[in-house]
Parts: C-alpha cells; structure tokens; sequence
C-alpha cells in the first residue's frame, strides 16, 4: 500500500493553502491497510481529494461531488494509479454495487447529519453481515450522533481513541434490516405557487436561503431574455423562478452536486414551465460547451466542504463572462462581506450594484 510520504497528492480546486490529505483520512488508511481486503473489494465514501483512493488503490468511489471526483481521479493519474469507479450519491447502491465490491468500506464523514444517516441507510440495504465499516472523521466536524447513527444503520460500533483531533469509529453490519431513511426536505415557494424538494445533500433543504431570497427580488428589474444559465443551482429556486418570471426561453442549471442536479431536475419536472430546460453536472461552468446565454445569474458558494472558502465563489464567477454573449451579464447575490467586486472588475467591462440591504449585495456585471 504506497504512504502518504510516497504519494504526490494535490488538492482539487487548486487552493494554496493545507494539504490533501488530514488526519481523518490516515486513521482509514491505516485500519485499511491492517486488512486483508482485496483492493476491488473496497468501496469508498466521500473520499475529499483522493488521499484514500490512491492509498488503498480502491477500485469504488461513492460520492455527491463532482469536484471531488475530479479530485481523486487527478491525483491518481498523477500517481499513475488506476481509476477509480464512481457511483454517484443519486445511484441506488443496491443498483450499482455487487456485494463483493463491498466487502470493505471506507467513510469519511460528511458535512450534512442528514446526507450521513442517507449513506448509511443506502449502506444498510447492501452490506452482507460480517462486513466492516470503517468511518472517520476530525472532531471539529463530528456530532455527538455521529456513533449511535453508525450503530442504528450499521450495527456493534466501536468508537476508537482520538489522534490528532481525529477519530475513528468501526462497525460490524449486523442482521437488522432498519428502515431506509430518504433524508429529502421540501419547503414551499410562494412565486412558483408549488412545493421544492431537495435530496439529503443540497444547501437550504428545508428553507428558503435569505441570499436566494433577495436575489429573487431583484429579478423582475431585468429584462426578458433567450438563454439564462442557474449558475450552482442547488434544488433550482433561481432558475425555475427566473423561468417562472418570463425570463428565458432557455435555462441551463448547474451544480457539482449530483443531488442538487437532481433535485432541480424533480422540481422543473413538477413545475408549470414552458422553458426548455437542461442541466450540467460539473466544476461551474468549466466543461460547458453549449451555447452562450444572455444571462447568468447565481448565488455563489462560499464553503469548500467545512472550510469557509471565498476562493470558491471567485473561481466560478471567473468563469462566466466566456459563457456570456456579447452584451449578456451576470447577476449575482453576495453576502456584504465577501469581496467580489475585483474579480468583477477584472472579468467584465460594467460593474453595478443593483441593490443592497444590511446583510446582501445584488451585483450585475455586464460583458
Ligand atoms: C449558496 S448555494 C446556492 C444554491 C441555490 N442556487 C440556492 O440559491 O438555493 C451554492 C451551490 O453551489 C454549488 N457549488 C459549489 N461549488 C461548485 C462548483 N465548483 N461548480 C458548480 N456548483 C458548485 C453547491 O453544491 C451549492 O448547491
């Protein structure tokens, strides 16, 4: 099994501080490595860069995130290591996973309780009993039910010393069959007349995010347009709103997340809207190679999983202006603090505050 010291491991998207790898991951890597799995037979969950794929050389990666797949494949191309398979958080495992891809399984925990108890439910129904499960994580991130939910789902749970602030906890699949938890939230919006789902990893599952909310009433102020792109849509309230407004004929919605794509897929399919509607899983609009739009609007991310990460509104929002026609803008909310205005001004040629309240920005950046 190669070491970290012997691994070349970089983090996905470039950031220039930390590493890519903590000490959560080299508590699994070690209480992996002391068993006698064969390699394709362990499965991975939300690997963050790929520090655990390329030690373990694993053959399955379970996980929502787009970055972090792009991630983990990276640095095992950079390692020359095999890639990995991906299964999506959307995939139903019982679907996609024979049992012996499974005989092993390596967790890291997520950021969302409610995305946790959903994987570990999902692991429930798939895992034969006699399979270990190995879950870590750092203590700053760990709930106080992080080890009774391993227990629920899982069964016999063995919470193990902490070292340099992380903590690994490992679990026997028992007998019990315990119900599958769906882990989905759902709030209702007043301007769609109908109600938002979102699966159990999306931001703002069960209430309108404030951000979203101002953005949304500085929507009627622009004009009517061919193509609107939901930049980081989430469960789509943007998009489908903007749609809902008149103000497109065509919306992309994109997300790295696979439940957010799929949620704002399930709440166009509920919706009334004539818009011809598509959807792109990928880092922001990077891989994108349809059409440019007129309009892009977005409330930008600001969390690189538990990090605070300003750096990941500012890449997305670098890339707009490519997918802008000549003339077409971008509208985005920003909390008051976070400073966008620089990357504004450097990527496009008009920059104006449309509206502002004590906590939020509208900003519109024209091309
Ligand atoms: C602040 S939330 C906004 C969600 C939704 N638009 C709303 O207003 O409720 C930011 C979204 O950005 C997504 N995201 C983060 N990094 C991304 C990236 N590199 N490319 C695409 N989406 C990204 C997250 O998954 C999340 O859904």
């Amino acid at each position: 099994m190669p070491h970290f010291d012997k691994l070349n491991l970089r983090q996905y998207p470039p950031v220039n501080r930390g590493q890519a790898f903590n000490s959560a991951d080299s508590l699994l890597i070690e209480a992996a490595g002391a068993r006698p799995t064969p390699v394709d037979a362990t499965l991975v969950v939300n690997d963050e860069f790929g520090a655990v794929c390329c030690a373990l050389q694993a053959a399955t990666l379970w996980t929502d995130s787009y970055l972090a797949s792009l991630s983990v494949q990276n640095n095992l191309r950079r390692n020359k290591l095999t890639s990995v398979k991906v299964l999506w958080s959307t995939d139903t495992l019982s679907e996609n996973l024979t049992r012996n891809q499974c005989e092993l399984v390596v967790m890291r925990v997520p950021k969302q309780l409610s995305y946790f108890e959903y994987q570990l439910s999902q692991l429930s129904s798939v895992l034969t009993a006699g399979t270990t499960v190995l879950v870590a994580g750092m203590d700053k991130h760990l709930s106080p039910a992080t080890a009774s939910l391993i227990e629920n789902y899982i069964g016999p749970t063995e919470r193990h010393r902490g070292k340099h602030k992380a903590r690994l906890f490992s679990a026997c699949r028992d007998e019990r069959s315990p119900e599958l938890f769906s882990g989905s939230g759902e709030y209702h919006s007043d301007t769609l007349n109908q109600p938002l789902m979102s699966l159990a990893n999306v931001f703002a599952r069960e209430k309108m995010d404030i951000g979203s909310l101002f953005l949304l009433e500085s929507l009627n102020t622009l004009a009517p347009t061919e193509r609107v792109i939901d930049l980081a849509c989430g469960n789509g309230i943007i998009g489908l709103t903007a749609a809902s407004l008149g103000l497109c004929k065509n919306l992309l919605m994109c997300d790295e997340s696979a439940m957010a794509i799929a949620s704002a897929r399930a709440n166009t399919e509920r919706s009334a809207t004539q818009c011809n509607v598509s959807y792109h899983h990928g880092d922001g609009l990077l891989e994108y190679a349809g059409e440019p739009a007129n309009l892009i609007l977005c409330n930008p991310p600001f969390h690189l999983n538990h990090r605070v990460d300003e750096g990941v509104g500012r890449r997305l929002l670098a890339q707009c202006a490519a997918h802008l026609v000549k003339g077409g803008s971008l509208c985005l909310v920003a909390n008051r603090h976070l400073n966008y205005l620089p990357v504004l001004k450097r990527e496009f040629s008009m920059v104006e505050k449309i509206a502002q309240n004590n906590k939020f920005v509208v900003w519109q950046a024209r091309r």
